[in-house]
């Protein structure tokens, strides 16, 4: 199966406002971190709120420039360089998290679909319009003439999300990065365009990298899973297989996290409660040992991202499952 995007060694560091920048002042948001895209395939980059998604994605579509490690897309390393990032810019497009802000609300729908179009030179202002519909048809806002007419407030929270992924879809880019897309919308409508982006890929062979702290959006969509916390990638593998037998301490956690919502279960047994600090939090060793009920001895040192089987990466000493 063809790479569509390669990111290697990724590293960005964020110093805290004010600050100068020691172990404690700095945000690791990708520290060495590596994960690789094929072909029609869901890549889900999980991790908590705060961990560092967005980051991740911002610099992958050349908005923001990494410390170290490189950025391969299509077979071309992405840097500053205006033909690498125009060759980003149009094969990779973003859904966001939420679709009211990252519309125009100025600009009527059929617009809205249609900038990146401009923006990119495609086609003329006929075709232009052909293109925009026809995207519109195909994330189901029917009737499309009717709906190209209206502005974003016209429609629910759902239908603007499908207009966002209309929008992503129309340069008919290789990859999608889809960041937390269905998080703020309402659950009754999460699942249609969950159902949706799997629809699209299956017709067109789009590669989506799907961002979110839910891992039952995750398992649903995604095919591949790598886990993030803070900054290192502690899990990776077939999603089926991370989720039904988790062996790092966190993806235990952040699983927890989904089954039980009730906070007060959470200080039983093993539980770990997610984003919230233990206050002794540092980069040394394993950054999840201060608050891993499994941790040892050795976790004081920095276990590295391991292979267990074909497909299954693990940076953890004790292996949980
Ligand atoms: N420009 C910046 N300067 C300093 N710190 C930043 C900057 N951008 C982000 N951060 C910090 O980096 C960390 C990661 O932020 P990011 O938005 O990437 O996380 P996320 O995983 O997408 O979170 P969420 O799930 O809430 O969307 C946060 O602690 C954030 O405050
Ligand atoms: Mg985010």
């Amino acid at each position: 199966m063809q790479e569509i995007l390669s990111v290697k060694d990724l590293r960005k560091y964020f110093i805290k406002k004010g600050f100068t920048g020691t172990d404690k002042e700095t945000v690791r948001v990708a520290d060495g971190v590596s994960f690789s895209i094929k072909d029609a395939e869901t890549f889900v980059l999980a991790g908590e709120s705060g961990s560092g998604k967005t980051t991740i994605a911002r610099i992958i579509l050349g908005a923001l420039e990494q410390d170290a490690g490189t950025i391969t897309f299509l077979g071309q390393e992405i840097t500053s360089q205006a033909d690498s990032l125009k060759k980003i810019r149009l094969g990779c497009q973003m859904v966001h998290q939420d679709p009211y802000a990252s519309i125009n609300p100025r600009m009527t729908i059929l617009d809205i679909v249609k900038e990146s179009l401009e923006i990119h030179n495609i086609g003329n202002k006929e075709e232009r319009n052909h293109i925009a519909l026809h995207a519109l048809s195909q994330v189901k806002l029917e009737p499309v003439e009717d709906i190209a007419s209206k502005y974003p407030h016209m429609l629910s929270g759902g239908q603007r999300q499908r207009v966002a992924i209309a929008r992503a879809i129309v340069t008919n880019p290789k990859l999608v990065i889809a960041d937390e897309p269905v998080s703020m919308l309402d659950v009754s409508v999460r699942i249609g365009i969950l159902e949706l982006i799997k629809e699209l890929q299956e017709k067109h062979g789009i590669s989506f990298l799907y961002i979110t702290h839910d891992l039952s959006t995750a398992g649903y969509i995604g095919h591949r899973i790598a886990i993030l916390y803070r900054g290192k990638i502690v899990e990776t593998g077939p999603i089926n297989e991370v989720l039904s037998t988790p062996h790092h301490p966190y993806t235990q956690a952040l699983l927890d996290s989904i089954a039980e919502p009730d906070p007060n279960n959470l200080h039983s047994d093993r539980k770990i409660r997610i984003n919230e600090s233990s206050g002794v939090e540092t980069y040394q060793g394993c950054r999840f040992m201060a608050k891993c009920p499994y941790a040892i001895e050795k976790c004081k040192q920095e276990p590295e991202l391991e292979k267990i089987s074909d497909a299954r990466q693990v940076a953890c000493f004790v292996r949980i499952n």
